[in-house]
């Protein structure tokens, strides 16, 4: 089997070229913009140009190895006995990126067996970056993460985020609107993968969102895993698009309690 070190030392090494791209690509303008899934969804050359550029470096370096895209979809086979498939997310926050606001990263997992096994998470604008590997724990700037203590939900800081579509946009303003009351209060930075680290090191205690796909959640899920938080779906089901809850074992349960009452993996 591939090992995670390895796997996340090739991560590294492409994410940060990756970072410097899209840094390179914003400062020069921010060139075409066309839409995706509804008129919010945003994709820039930039995101095109990103991935490529990492799609390229994988596949010439493992080529035995896929690609899952958020532009492309899926490339490559998963060829044993390596049988890792990337996961991909070029630009995630491209609508802060649209806007030139400094909260948008370059998110990159390996996944062996259907389970992320390293992961990083890099702020092209900050410089910030994230990794973990299975087992081996969350890291930032030499430093091991671990999640928040809070146990009293009345005191946690909660990220979450919305989807495009306006449907489940009214559904998601009706569970924070009946959760801000419950929390300390609500954050929407709009990069999942951000947040999800942030999770990790507690400057988020929690985050929420429904309808994530896996190039959101995939390294910084491991992030938050890693850093002792709980990730998970609502009501038994696993995290996934269905929904994605990151808290620490001392909320997770009361958040979760809430977030369920709510139905906030119902709806569109
Ligand atoms: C989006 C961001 C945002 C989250 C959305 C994602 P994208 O990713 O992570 O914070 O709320 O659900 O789709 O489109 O910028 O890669």
């Amino acid at each position: 089997m591939a090992d995670p070190n390895e796997l996340l030392a090739v991560a590294v090494s492409i994410v940060r070229s990756a970072a410097e791209l899209a840094r390179t690509l914003r400062a020069q303008g921010i060139g075409e913009v066309s839409t995706k899934s509804t008129p919010t969804d945003v994709v820039t050359a930039a995101d095109r140009a990103v991935e490529r550029h990492v799609i390229e470096f994988l596949h010439e370096t493992r080529p035995d190895d896929a690609v899952l895209g958020e532009e492309t979809g899926q490339t490559g086979e998963m060829v044993a006995p390596s049988a890792v498939r990337w996961i991909l997310d070029p630009i995630d926050g491209t609508v802060n990126y649209l806007y030139g606001l400094p909260q948008y990263a370059v998110s990159l997992g390996a996944e062996v067996g259907g389970q992320v096994v390293a992961g990083v998470v890099r702020n092209p604008a900050t410089g910030d970056e994230w990794t973990a590997t299975l087992g081996g724990g969350a890291w930032r700037a030499g430093r091991r993460l671990a999640c928040s203590t809070v146990t009293d939900l009345g005191q946690a800081l909660v990220g979450t985020g919305f989807g495009y579509d306006p449907a489940r946009r009214a559904h998601q303003a009706t569970v924070v609107a009946a959760l801000l009351p419950r929390v300390r209060d609500i954050r929407r930075f709009g990069a999942a993968s951000i947040d999800l680290c942030l999770t990790a090191e507690g400057s988020l205690d929690a985050y929420f969102e429904k309808g994530l796909n896996p190039w959101d959640s995939a390294a910084g899920g491991l992030v938050a895993t890693e850093a002792g938080a709980l990730v998970t779906g609502l009501n038994g089901a696993p995290p996934g698009p269905g929904f994605v809850l990151a808290a620490p074992p001392t909320i997770h349960d009361l958040l979760h309690a809430e977030l369920a009452e709510l139905d906030a993996a119902g709806g569109p």
